[in-house]
């Protein structure tokens, strides 16, 4: 598939998924949602790639939300049709790689939306995140409601989704919803940094982990402790547990191969 709407690069173990409409402040589009689902089912399988960060063309937007024009004249039932089949935010979620969002400028209500499915999120210190849907007339419809509850807590979801209000990069660490803030010249280099790191891990260990982690917030606890006991449990399946073992006891740096 030749992508119109995002560019898609895989260097050293780490892939990077750019949203490509600046002039758009990278709306998101159907097709460029159909693009960015197509790219996370080609890197699923790829063994080149470890872990995917996502981020916005240009200096101005990460994701400026869904594109604003496909909502004028739909109805209920046109919009339910065109929300059927794979949403790309379940998309991210699922993806078996931890994925990191880069948040390079407006990171507004679908835009958020990716965000917060992503594993972990930077932002720049002039990025601005919000979920305005309110101000149209609508709501968050892309899992707003529910990660940024779980992540933010109700007070603050209730808060930012009610008003519509955008907060700045550093309120947005403040209430727990960005890992950390960058200045806007140092944002690429850090979180390429962190994205290196975690691509020498086992791929194995990094997938069990992260669906441990997924499961905290989808069910009680017992059971996701159960879960965490047979993900444990898997990752000693792996030739990469035994290299990351031995490693430890000859005092040396693992070789981990994903297998
Ligand atoms: N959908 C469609 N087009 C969008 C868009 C969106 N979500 N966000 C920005 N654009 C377009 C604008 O219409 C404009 O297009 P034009 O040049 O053809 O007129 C272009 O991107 C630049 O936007 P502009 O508003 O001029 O840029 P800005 O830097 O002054 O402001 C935003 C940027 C993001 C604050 C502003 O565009 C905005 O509020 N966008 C909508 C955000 C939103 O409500 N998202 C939730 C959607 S559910």
């Amino acid at each position: 598939m030749v992508y119109q709407n995002i560019l898609l690069e895989t260097k050293d173990r780490i892939s990077i998924l750019t949203v490509n409409r600046p002039d758009k402040r990278n709306a998101l589009n159907q097709p460029t949602r159909d693009e960015i689902v197509h790219a996370l089912d080609t890197l699923r399988s790829s063994t080149d790639s470890r872990v995917l960060i996502v981020t916005g063309a240009g200096d101005k937007a990460f994701i400026a939300g869904a594109d604003i024009n496909e909502f004028e004249g739909r109805t209920s039932l046109t919009q339910r049709d065109a929300m059927k089949g794979l949403r790309l935010f379940d998309a991210v979620e699922e993806f078996p790689k931890p994925v990191i969002a880069m948040i390079n400028g407006f990171c507004l209500g679908g835009g958020l939306e990716v965000a917060l499915a992503c594993d972990l999120r930077f932002a720049s210190e002039n990025a601005k995140l919000g979920q305005p849907e309110i101000n149209l007339g609508i709501i968050p419809g892309g899992g707003g409601t529910q990660r940024l509850t779980r992540l933010v807590g109700e007070g603050k979801s209730m808060e930012l989704i009610l008003t519509g209000d955008l907060i700045d990069a550093a309120h947005a660490k403040e209430i727990g919803l960005v890992n950390d803030v960058y200045a806007v010249n140092e944002l690429r280099d850090r979180v390429y940094a962190l994205a290196a790191r975690i691509a020498e891990k086992s791929p194995i260990a990094l997938r069990m982990a992260k669906e441990a982690v997924k499961t905290a917030a989808r069910t009680n606890l017992r059971e996701g402790l159960s879960r965490e006991t047979d993900l444990f449990c898997l990752t000693f399946g792996s030739q990469d547990k035994e290299e990351g073992v031995r490693a430890f006891l000859e005092k040396r740096k693992p070789d981990f191969k994903g297998l």
